[in-house]
């Protein structure tokens, strides 16, 4: 399914008008928030979130996030909390995902929970992606625009390359600032860290005045889309590297010899930012593997560590 003519959208007023409107008309349109692309869809409309899973490959068991673009929108689709609460007003527009009780009332299709009780919720603060969803008025399912189990995209080039063909359209809206997917917090039970990413586990556990629960590999389904391959370029990854062998090129952190480096002065933020779009370049090569560096496990490290984790993973 590689038929469509895919519209690329500048960021301003006529194109929400018209991004608006294809989602209303049940289209898909890609849009940038600013932790990774997403690929947007009515939330409200069955056919429309089922082409989201056709056009990514995606398992129909794997739940996806809405986007809202205010806690008063976000409200009326969840039961909210006082740790929902206390949350949203420290992080949210941000990278942050809360997973509540799904109300009844929602009106959402049900492939958007795959069938859970709870949903997993947004508002994200890239002014492109909040100036779209209040043009559309309605809340929005979004993946990571990339084809399923591939590296999440970073810019329109990256959505273009990975679903051209395949969606309505996708609004340009330039890089991405974080870099990396909303970190995913549950509080339907005790606080649990379903997902590091962009907002450090360190920040959400000074607002919430307690640690959280994090989520294990022994316990999968609690994630459902957490799996074991994933963000995988077509070159094999191997981690921890001092130095590159003969058939690789090397991703660096630090002080190190290396073909592309996410952050020469080992800053965690900038080698967020520069994570996928680095793996897209170095993929692009044609090399047979990428070797990386390590890469220090505390803040934004720990969501680039189980990115990096995933991409170097066995795959099926
Ligand atoms: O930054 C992000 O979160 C990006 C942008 C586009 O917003 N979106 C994103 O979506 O990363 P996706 O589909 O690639 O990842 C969504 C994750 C999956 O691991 C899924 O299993 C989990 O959220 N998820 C969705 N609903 C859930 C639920 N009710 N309970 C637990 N996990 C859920
Ligand atoms: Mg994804």
């Amino acid at each position: 399914m590689n038929d469509l003519t895919t519209e690329v959208l500048s960021p301003d007023a006529a194109s929400f008008t018209r991004a608006a409107a294809l989602w209303a008309d049940g289209g898909l349109v890609a849009l940038p928030t600013e932790t990774v692309y997403g690929l947007g869809a009515d939330a409200r409309n069955d056919l429309a979130v089922a082409r989201i899973f056709e056009a990514k490959g995606r398992p129909h068991f794997n739940p996806l996030i809405v986007h809202v673009v205010s806690v008063e929108h976000a409200r009326t689709l969840v039961i909210w909390n006082d740790l929902a609460d206390r949350l949203a007003s420290a992080f949210w527009p941000g990278p942050l995902t809360l997973v509540l009780p799904i109300r009844d009332q929602a009106g959402l299709s049900p492939l958007v929970t795959a069938g859970l009780r709870s949903l997993a919720i947004r508002m994200p603060a890239n002014d492109t992606a909040r100036g779209l969803l209040q043009t559309f008025g309605g809340p929005i399912a979004a993946p990571s625009a990339n084809p399923s189990g591939k590296i999440s995209p970073t810019s329109a080039e990256h959505v273009m390359a990975g679903l051209g063909g395949r969606i309505e359209a996708v609004v340009d809206g330039g890089t991405c600032d974080v870099g990396l997917e909303s970190t995913i917090v549950g509080l339907t039970d005790t606080p649990i860290l379903l997902r590091p990413g962009g907002l450090p586990k360190e920040a959400l556990e000074s607002a919430l005045g307690q640690p959280l629960a994090q989520h294990t590999a022994a316990d999968p389904l609690v994630a459902p889309g957490q799996m074991t391959s994933h963000y995988a370029p077509g070159a094999k990854v191997r981690l921890n590297a001092t130095q590159k062998e003969p058939d690789e090129v090397m991703l660096g952190f630090g002080n190190v010899d290396c073909d592309l480096n996410l952050s020469e002065a080992g800053d965690l933020r900038e080698a967020a930012a520069n994570l996928f779009h680095h793996l897209h370049a170095l993929d692009a090569t044609g090399a047979k593997g990428i070797a990386v560096a390590p890469v220090p496990n505390h803040g934004l490290g720990a969501a680039i560590n189980d990115r990096l984790q995933r991409a170097a993973a066995p795959r099926d």
